[in-house]
């Protein structure tokens, strides 16, 4: 599966994990995808359904997107921009960096954005509490060479050409409110925030607002699949039993990397919960028969291996 990377970037990016989200849809039938927590999109985008709904409550990625989709952005005034604005960058020795991000703390312009989000610390998303992007620079000058630039003007316009090709709505909006647009013939799929794990203006997150939202979720109707973990090396996420108990799961080990070293590799198990039976899926019940009896975490073969040690340090904790 050709993977389409969506020009802004964010922590919670979903993409190493959508061919494995796509395997576990694509033999559903619905009428239209809907998403109360885009992010950067990369998973509508991917799965590419004829008709979706993509909601989220930061309003810098929907004025990005429907910018877009309305061709007030397009690939040829990014390149512009990154052109004009990387020069400066590079003339001011970075300092240029910061008078942007006032800049678009002032304004809010979807390019400025869009620069911020490649030029900024490790492509971080983060604002304060007066709703400024506040990730410093990552102190690269030379940031906007040619190479990079190709590579963003082509995923606007990949990005360009997957919205104009389906029935794309992008919405401004707290899931609350997607939750109540909700029909059952949807299938929805929930990515949001993990409890208490990033705290800022438009991404924070409480058990109130998760057993809400599976309360809605439930009440719609719909189809739904929703994106968590089920443990990393130090805990197991018991919100999947205490929340999500009546729901099919299944997992996949994903591994991410602690300062780019390949010896800093942490593995996490990946969750996809869902109120219909995947491939693969077991009932959380299961799971956490499988986690006290220590076996294997993974629903897609279930093995009689010995639980990692991570998890065995975890539960003497
Ligand atoms: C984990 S990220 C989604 C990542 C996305 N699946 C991706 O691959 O890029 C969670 C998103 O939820 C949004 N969000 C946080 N609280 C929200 C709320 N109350 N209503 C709607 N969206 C919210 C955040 O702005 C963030 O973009």
């Amino acid at each position: 599966m050709k993977i389409f990377v969506p020009p802004i970037k964010s922590q919670g990016i979903k993409t190493k994990l959508v061919e494995w989200i796509s395997s576990n849809v694509n033999e559903l039938d619905y009428d239209r995808w809907v998403e109360p927590f885009m992010g950067t999109g990369v998973v509508a985008f991917n799965i590419r359904p004829k008709k979706a709904l993509l909601c989220d409550s930061n309003p810098h990625i929907i004025n990005f997107y429907n910018a877009l989709k309305n061709k007030e952005i397009t690939s040829r005034i990014v390149k512009n921009h990154l052109i004009t604005e990387g020069e400066k960058l590079l003339q001011s020795e970075g300092a240029h960096y910061y008078e942007l991000r006032n800049r678009f703390n002032e304004e809010g312009n979807p390019l400025d954005f869009l620069f911020l989000s490649r030029s900024c610390f490790n492509g971080m998303m983060r604002f304060n509490k007066k709703g400024g992007f506040n990730v410093p620079f990552c102190k690269k000058p030379n940031r906007f060479a040619q190479a990079l630039m190709t590579k963003i003007t082509n995923q606007v316009e990949n990005i360009y050409q997957i919205i104009q090709s389906g029935d794309y709505e992008f919405k401004n909006q707290d899931f609350k409110q997607t939750l109540d647009e909700i029909t059952s013939t949807d299938l929805v799929y929930s990515d949001p925030p993990y409890i208490g794990r990033h705290v800022d203006y438009f991404d924070s997150w409480s058990e109130e607002e998760e057993i809400f939202l599976k309360n809605g979720l439930y009440n719609s109707e719909a189809k739904f699949l929703l994106s968590t973990w089920l443990s990393n090396k130090y805990r197991v996420n018991n919100y999947i039993f205490d929340v999500w108990g009546d729901c099919f799961l299944t997992t996949k080990e994903h591994f991410y990397h602690v300062g780019g070293k390949e010896t800093n590799r942490n593995a996490v198990y990946e969750a996809l919960l869902s109120n219909i039976e995947l491939p693969d899926s077991i009932s959380t019940g299961e799971m956490k028969s499988r986690i006290e009896a220590e076996v294997s975490l993974l629903t897609e073969a279930p093995t009689d291996n010995i639980i990692p040690k991570q998890l065995t340090l975890a539960f003497e904790e």
